[in-house]
């Protein structure tokens, strides 16, 4: 297999992901179907492409008539057996539930053809697991796109066990092909790498609360302007919703007890569909749905020492490069495409000082458990 033999694609799922997936797709010039459960879903999903190629036109970035073209390469089916013929490519972005998962991939290979090549867009699930429900396990791959695939840049691409390197290969021409910058996820381990560094940083900045009973602005404040990231923790989970906060949380958990120490509080808030900005309320409140920035300042942020959130976010990502799981330089392109870090994460860990880092985490290893046990490189970081 190669990429000049993929032309037709089909993704399943036309939802948050999926529609937005189709339509990159659609605009790099593949031809596109695009499969939900019920018509009216892809109705919604075709409204939205055509709402977001109108910005596009709007901002002079693509004529109508270009606009107009990319949206005909998108067709719109429900039956599966119609969707899956003829298809090179099948992107599978359905809800993250593995027995969902199973019934779709069962479903699915019963009707795709022998060269179809299959892709997940899972954010946690485990893709061995996922490649060994299918007749294909060494064609088949992890892309893990971010939300809105349509803006974010970053593709992580994650083999399986089984998964072989000309598979690999097709998939890290795909993403180029589609404008977007991939990540080699070498490992199939937990989080991959972006949610591998985030997900556990929204539990410590709750204990961090807890512990030095600050503000959560204080310690927003000091994430963003002392460590260079886009917005504050709490307000990052908030935006990308405590729901799948919580459900990434339950699956790298199950998967590895080592990778995340959960605080009550984020399954407390998802019980209570207090999810973030678009319920109105997570950790903090919001006026309406609509997308709402946290005031922070850096004046605020003068106020806070956020090294306990830093060190925990060098732990994991130490842990990814000393597992072979990424290269440091990927771990970096990954941080700051898939989260928007303007500084490098290990630039930040050198201002603050490697030994301050290990020994904070050494001594919350001795109040809390071996979660905080330093990784060995980042001991051994010296910049
Ligand atoms: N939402 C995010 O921020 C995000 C980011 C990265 C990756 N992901 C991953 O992408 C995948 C999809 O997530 P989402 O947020 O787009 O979910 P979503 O709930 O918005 O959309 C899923 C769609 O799949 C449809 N569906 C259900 N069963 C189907 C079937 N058998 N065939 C075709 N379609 C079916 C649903 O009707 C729904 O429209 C998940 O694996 C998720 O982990 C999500």
């Amino acid at each position: 297999m190669s990429l000049s033999t993929i032309n037709k694609i089909t993704v399943l799922g036309s939802g948050v992901m999926g529609h937005g997936i189709a339509q990159v797709s659609a605009m790099a010039g593949y031809s596109v179907v695009l499969r939900d459960i019920e018509q009216s879903f892809l109705d919604k999903a075709m409204e939205k492409i055509k709402w977001s190629l109108s910005k596009l036109v709007e901002k002079q970035k693509l004529s109508q008539a270009d606009a107009d073209k990319i949206f005909a390469r998108i067709t719109p089916i429900v039956d599966l057996k119609q969707a899956l013929r003829g298809a090179d490519l099948l992107i599978e972005a359905v809800p993250e539930e593995m027995s969902l998962k199973k019934k779709v991939y069962t479903e699915v290979d019963s009707f795709a053809e022998v060269k179809t090549l299959y892709a997940s867009n899972t954010s946690t699930l485990p893709i061995t697991e996922m490649a060994a429900l299918t007749s294909r396990p060494d064609r088949f791959i992890g892309l893990h796109f971010f939300n809105p695939p349509q803006l974010m840049p970053l593709v992580e691409v994650i083999p399986g066990g089984k998964t072989n390197n000309s598979m690999v290969d097709m998939a890290m021409g795909f993403v180029q092909k589609v404008g977007k910058q991939p990540v080699l996820c070498k490992k199939d381990v937990a989080g991959f790498i972006v949610n591998r560094v985030f997900i556990p940083l929204v539990h410590e900045a709750v204990f961090c609360q807890e512990r030095d009973n600050v503000p959560m602005t204080t310690i927003d404040s000091a994430v963003k302007f002392r460590m260079s990231f886009p917005m504050g923790i709490f307000e990052l989970a908030d935006y990308t919703g405590l729901d799948v906060v919580h459900k990434a949380t339950v699956e790298m958990h199950s998967r590895d007890s080592k990778v995340i120490r959960p605080h009550p509080k984020i399954k407390q808030l998802f019980d209570e569909k207090s999810l973030g900005q678009k319920t109105g309320k997570g950790f903090y409140e919001y006026k309406g749905d609509k997308y709402e920035r946290i005031n922070l300042t850096e004046q605020e942020a003068s106020r806070y020492n956020p090294i306990a959130v830093l060190a925990v976010a060098a732990n994991n990502a130490a842990w990814l490069i000393s597992n072979g799981v990424c290269s440091k330089q990927d771990l970096e392109k990954a941080l700051k495409l898939g989260m928007g870090l303007k500084k490098e994460l290990f630039a930040t860990v050198q201002d603050f000082g490697a030994s301050n880092v290990v020994k904070t985490l050494r001594d919350l290893a001795a109040r809390h458990g071996p979660f905080y046990e330093p990784d060995q490189y980042l001991v051994n970081y010296r910049g």
